[in-house]
């Protein structure tokens, strides 16, 4: 806690030139909302990004793209700490003490790590491993207590505990145990691909059609949500089995702020075509400010700038005290 305010933490790897419309549903439009709540900080996390080989230039292209859209999406630098990674080094240093802390077969097990591995079969270094104890260092650095993230985090976000855990029945109560904050299925917590809805929509998406951009064209956005896999059954329900429309009710009631229950009654005795038009629309429609915005941000480069640089330092007098804390639990020597 930070004052009187619980604390909040959560990043977006900055690894393609726009996040998803699964990002933003799933994470950063519900950061917006808890803003005001909570003390919180968010972190553009282009270290993770590096587990996966990126083009030097394109990545510092990203990293700043991605915090446009941060404050493009509504986060305030004034409220909230915002800061890129790999700017603030406790991060990778407490990631090295705790990596003396988790065990291999704990690591074994993450999901992530599998399937990333099957994607890059090249590349599968020792940061791809290890990075669920990045990631648990970003949070446990700063004493959060709850993290907002899509359903597919989940598993880290238990290992993170479990670190917490093991750490403080070595040492004392050194870091606040955090509690995940996952939107419910059909309110964001896991978008489907607009062309398998089995599997999360993501920018790794074989086909380009199955994922939206947050800074796709709104004519793109409509082409591709009009394309999107449905079911044969032409009733706009959300129910077992319809993965397909129940990701367009999901996706529709999220942008339009509406509940499943309303949107269903306004689509009923309708077909998929206008079904699917209305959807594609009201997704246009809800981005089309924040790529104003974005636009906007990203003509502002010493703004940018300043928002990191601050954030940074802020983030490195938050996490001060818990670093040094940490260091001396474990017998280094502190001055
Ligand atoms: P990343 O960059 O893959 O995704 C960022 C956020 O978007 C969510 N998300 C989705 N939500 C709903 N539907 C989808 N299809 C979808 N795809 C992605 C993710 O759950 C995530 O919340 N390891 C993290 C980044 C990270 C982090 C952290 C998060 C690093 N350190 C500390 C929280 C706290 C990641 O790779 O997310």
């Amino acid at each position: 806690m930070i004052g009187d305010k619980k604390v909040i933490f959560s990043g977006i790897q900055p690894s393609s030139d726009s996040i998803t419309l699964g990002n933003y549903l799933g994470a950063l439009k519900n950061w917006v909302t808890l803003q005001d709540e909570y003390n919180c900080i968010f972190s553009v996390v282009d270290m993770h990004a590096i587990t996966v080989r990126q083009e030097a230039a394109q990545l510092r292209k990203n990293t700043i793209s991605l915090l446009a859209q941060y404050l493009a999406c509504g986060l305030d630098a004034e409220k909230n700490i915002i800061f890129v990674q790999s700017h603030v080094s406790e991060h990778a240093e407490l990631s090295w003490i705790l990596n003396c802390y988790t065990q291999m077969g704990e690591l074994n097990r993450m999901t992530q790590f599998k399937d990333k591995s099957q994607k890059h079969p090249e590349n599968i270094n020792a940061g791809l491993f290890t990075y669920p104890v990045l990631m648990a260092s970003d949070i446990l650095l700063y004493q959060a207590d709850l993290v907002p993230v899509g359903v597919d985090q989940k598993q880290h976000l238990e290992l993170t505990r479990d670190i917490a855990h093991r750490f403080n029945s070595l040492y004392g109560d050194v870091f606040t145990v955090p509690e995940p904050y996952i939107p419910e299925k059909n309110a964001g917590a896991k978008i489907m691909s607009l062309q398998n809805p089995t599997a999360k929509m993501s920018k790794s998406d074989p086909n380009p059609n199955g994922c939206i951009a947050l800074l796709d064209k709104p004519e793109d956005i409509i082409r591709k949500i009009k394309r999107a896999v449905t079911d044969s059954e032409a009733v706009v329900k959300y129910a077992e089995g319809k993965d397909g429309v129940n990701n367009l009710l999901t996706i529709y009631s999220a942008v339009t702020n509406t509940s499943i229950k309303d949107a269903e009654k306004e689509f009923e005795g309708k077909g998929y075509g206008d079904f699917k038009l209305k959807v594609g629309e009201a997704v246009a429609e809800h981005l089309k400010p924040i790529q104003e915005k974005y636009e906007d941000y990203m003509k502002n480069k010493d703004y940018l700038e300043s928002v990191y640089k601050n954030g940074a330092e802020a983030a490195r007098r938050v996490n001060r005290r818990t670093m040094a804390k940490v260091k001396k639990k474990v017998g280094f020597i502190v001055d």
